[in-house]
């Protein structure tokens, strides 16, 4: 069974990049795939620095999210556009997830390498977070991962959901749902 770790990069509690993760990440699940669902507020990290890598070693929340990675098959990620790019709290996962530990061959990118990575993104804006996605499959294959070409961008998010926090678009739901299950499909295909 493929297994996949949704994610969104942001830790505010209304986020909607996390309520959009969570429907591809429900669907996933449907098409029968182990997949499970995190959240960045659960693995606070302090800012990347060397210094305190050399000194004090990786941060266990880093530690537990990149076990996380590494046993998984792929990921969802929901990655909010901050002035244009991924959010710091992302890419600063991203940093210290991506550095070697003891006994790991270098340069270290075991939790990344031959991961199938899905994206998309939520945004009050017009572009839904468009160019944010564009940084983050740059990064990603940088690192890489295979990142998927559907990607879905979902404009005007703060207009988007009830106050359930469900998806009002018919249209909006199907094209995240489409995301989880190919994902789910494409790794067991690849299996
Ligand atoms: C520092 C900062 C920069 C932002 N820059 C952008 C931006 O460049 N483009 C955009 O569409 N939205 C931008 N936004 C608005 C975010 O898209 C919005 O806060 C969104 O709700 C964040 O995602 P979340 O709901 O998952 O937390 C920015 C928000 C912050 C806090």
């Amino acid at each position: 069974m493929a297994r996949i770790l949704a994610l969104a990069g942001s830790t505010r509690r209304d986020s909607f990049n996390k309520r959009i993760v969570a429907v591809a990440a429900e669907a996933a699940r449907a098409a029968g795939a182990e997949v499970e669902v995190v959240d960045l507020r659960d693995y606070p990290m302090p800012l990347f620095d060397q210094d305190a890598e050399a000194d004090f070693g990786k941060p266990e929340a880093a530690r537990q999210l990149k076990a996380k990675m590494i046993a998984s098959d792929g990921f969802l990620i929901a990655s909010p556009e901050y002035n244009g790019s991924i959010t710091g709290v992302l890419k600063n996962a991203i940093d210290w997830v991506s550095r070697p530990d003891e006994g790991e061959a270098r340069p270290g990118l075991t939790a990344f390498r031959g991961k199938v990575v899905t994206l998309m993104s939520a945004s009050p804006g017009g572009l839904g977070g468009l160019r944010g996605l564009a940084h983050l499959r740059d990064i990603l294959s940088g690192v890489g991962c295979i990142v998927m070409p559907q990607q879905v961008a979902v404009p005007a998010s703060h207009e988007q959901f009830d106050d359930a926090g469900t998806l009002k678009s018919e249209g909006t739901r199907l094209r995240l749902e489409a995301l989880g299950t190919s994902l789910a499909d494409f790794l067991r295909r690849i299996g």
